[in-house]
C-alpha cells in the first residue's frame, strides 16, 4: 500500500510515494527550498506542488519542525512564529484538496527506524535523536510513540541544548568533529542521564557521517537507517497508521 509523505524542514521541502509495507520511496523525491520567509501561504503552496508533481490524492502524511497536536501547530522556533496555533492539515487540505495527517518531524523519522530501520522489533525505551537545522527526539516506549518529547531543547550549560549541539551550529561555527563531538556527547549524557534508553539511534544527514563522531560518545548509539528520507517514510507510515488503525 502507498501513501504520499511530506517532510517539511528549516531550508527543504521534499516528498515522495512510499510503499509502507517495506519503507521503500516509490518515486523519485520530490524537493523544493523552503521559501522564506516561510509563512504559512507561502508554505502551503509549495505543499500543493509537491501533491501535484506526485500526481497524488489519497491522504497525505505530513511533518512539521515543532510541536504538533491533532493537526494544529503548537511551537515553530526555526520557522515563522506565524504558524503558531495555526490548523496545519487544515490549511493543507484545502489548498491541495487531499487529507492530511500532521506530526512532528522527528516523531516521523523515529516512526520510520521502529518500523523498519534501527527500532525495528526493539521493545523497551527507545530513543531517536535526530541532528540537522534543530535537535529533534522521538521516544518509544515498545513500539509505542511518546508524541512531541522535545527532548533537543533541555538545558546544558544554562542554554537550550540545540543552540549548542545542533548539526547547524557545528556549520555556523565551523567547528571541528571533534569540538562538535564533545558538545554533543555532553548533550547525549544529559539526556539519557533523563530518560535510561534501552537503545539509542542518531539520526538526520549528520548520521551518514558516523564514523566521524561517534568514536567521541560515552554512550552506545547506533546510526539511523534512512538518513535524509527518514521524514518522508515516517510521515507516509503515520498516515498509514492514522487510517488503518
Ligand atoms: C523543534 C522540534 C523538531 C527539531 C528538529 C526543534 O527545534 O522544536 O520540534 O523536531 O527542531 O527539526
Amino acid at each position: 500500500m502507498e501513501y504520499l509523505g511530506i517532510d517539511i524542514g528549516g531550508t527543504g521541502m521534499k516528498g515522495s510515494t512510499v510503499e509502507v509495507s517495506s519503507g521503500e520511496l516509490t518515486a523519485d523525491r520530490f524537493r523544493i527550498p523552503t521559501p522564506h520567509p516561510a509563512t504559512p501561504p507561502a508554505m502551503a503552496e509549495v505543499v500543493a506542488e509537491i501533491v501535484d508533481h506526485h500526481r497524488y490524492s489519497g491522504p497525505v502524511g505530513c511533518t512539521f519542525p515543532g510541536v504538533v497536536k491533532g493537526g494544529t501547530i503548537l511551537t515553530a522556533v526555526n520557522l515563522d512564529s506565524r504558524w503558531v496555533g495555526l490548523d496545519a492539515s487544515k490549511l493543507f487540505g484545502e489548498r491541495a484538496s487531499c487529507e492530511f495527517v500532521m506530526l512532528n518531524d522527528a516523531d516521523a523519522a523515529g516512526l520510520a527506524e521502529m518500523r523498519h530501520g534501527a527500532g525495528k522489533g526493539v521493545d523497551g525505551t527507545v530513543l531517536l535523536i535526530t541532528i540537522g537545522t534543530g535537535l529533534g527526539t522521538a521516544l518509544f516506549v515498545d513500539q509505542v510513540l511518546v508524541p512531541n518529547t522535545e527532548l533537543g531543547h533541555i538545558e546544558v550549560r544554562g542554554r537550550d541544548a540545540e543552540s549548542r549541539a545542533a548539526g547547524r551550529i557545528r556549520k555556523e561555527k565551523d567547528l571541528s568533529w571533534k569540538k562538535w563531538a564533545k558538545r554533543f556527547n555532553e548533550y547525549l549524557n544529559r539526556v539519557t542521564a533523563l530518560v535510561n534508553p534501552d537503545l539509542v539511534i542518531v539520526g538526520g544527514g549528520i548520521a551518514k557521517r558516523s564514523e566521524r563522531f561517534f568514536g567521541y560518545l560515552d554512550h552506545d548509539v547506533v546510526a539511523a537507517k534512512f538518513l535524509n528520507n527518514a521524514g518522508i517514510v515516517g510521515a507516509a507510515m503515520a498516515v498509514h497508521e492514522a487510517t488503518t488503525g
